[in-house]
């Protein structure tokens, strides 16, 4: 259909995206192999049907679990390679991607070996593929400030190579403000900001509006649940605020719950583009995701390019490159 290749078509940013979520399950079994590492599983199909999850706290099990099989150096720019590689057929010209260091320092990986992969992988997504790619280190809220704060000293000699701090993992009792005085310091050291604020539950709205008042985020990831609240979405739409959604992994969190929230967010006026989180995991890279908001509500193509161009508004673009894109 025309709206089927005006998605394939549509030179796309991705936003949302966890490095580590795209890490497909024939990667963990060769990166296994390489490492000499035992997987509980015999492949990669019986691993998914082994790992079911129904809920952030579930899927995050998985996630985890998976990623241990990254070590070397070599193992972060074939992950990110591979990555680089899917998107650009997608016409994905420009990508913002998550990666989680703790996740890796606290298992015993050097913080300079995960960003020296991604690195050298972002270098040649550039030179080979035409996709220009950028890293936003994310902290993980279910560990302390005290570690958020000590990861975020180890990525200075870094900074060059890191436009942004995020926040992610387990949201249930890990408040924004938990780190305040850790994005206080990032804004100081010239990071620019996102969290995420999805939490299934009625303290999400505090969580949005700790983000935008004590924390001031440059943008949030998810945010969805602004439409429970006229003065908070009021307020996102006045004051310019991106919202990184992702339709497949909130269908995988939630159900039906926010079944054509997309299009609602759009009708508001809020500046709300479409991602994948973890395609690895919820199946469907941005070409899958703007797909899925039109099944769940359809859109018109000028609806779908709005959607496109947000991504590009929301980025946080070099001159050059806004200048290309927008
Ligand atoms: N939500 C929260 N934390 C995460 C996710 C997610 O979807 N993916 C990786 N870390
Ligand atoms: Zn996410």
């Amino acid at each position: 259909t025309d709206v089927a290749r005006f998605i394939a078509e549509v030179p796309k940013c991705e936003l949302h995206l966890h490095i580590e979520g795209t890490l497909e399950g024939e990667l963990v079994f060769e990166l296994a192999r390489r490492n000499g590492i035992e997987m509980p599983y015999a492949h990669a199909e019986e691993m998914r049907r082994e790992s079911p999850f129904h809920d952030l706290t579930s899927f995050l099990v998985g996630y985890y679990r998976n990623m241990q099989v990254l070590v070397t150096e070599q193992d972060f720019y074939d992950l990110a390679t591979a990555y680089f590689t899917r998107a650009a057929a997608q016409n994905v010209r420009y990508a913002e991607i998550f990666f989680d260091p703790q996740a890796h320092t606290s298992r015993g990986v050097e913080f300079g070996t995960v960003v020296r992969g991604l690195r050298r992988a972002v270098v040649d997504a550039r030179r080979t593929l035409d996709l220009h790619a950028e890293l936003i280190m994310c902290f993980l809220r279910d560990f302390s400030a005290e570690y958020a704060m000590a990861t975020l000293m180890e990525s200075l000699p870094h900074r060059d190579w890191i436009i942004g701090v995020g926040l992610d993992s387990d949201e249930r009792g890990n408040p924004p403000v938990k780190f305040e005085k850790v994005f206080a310091r990032a804004r100081a050291e010239g990071y620019l900001l996102t969290m995420h604020c999805d939490l299934d539950q009625p303290g999400t709205l505090d969580h949005i509006r700790q983000a935008l008042d004590v924390i001031g985020v440059d943008r949030i990831d998810h945010g969805v649940n602004v439409l429970d609240d006229p003065t908070l979405l009021a307020e996102v739409v006045e004051r310019g605020i991106g919202l990184t959604v992702c339709p497949i992994s909130n269908g995988f969190v939630r159900g039906s719950a926010w079944e054509g929230a997309t299009k609602r967010l759009l009708d508001a006026g809020v500046l709300v583009s479409v991602h994948s989180d973890d395609p690895a995991y919820f199946d469907g890279y941005v070409a899958e995701c703007l797909a899925r908001v039109h099944q769940e509500t359809p859109l018109t193509i000028e609806e779908i390019a709005t959607l496109a161009r947000n991504a590009f508004e929301t980025a946080w673009l070099p001159a050059t490159l806004r200048a290309r894109f927008l």
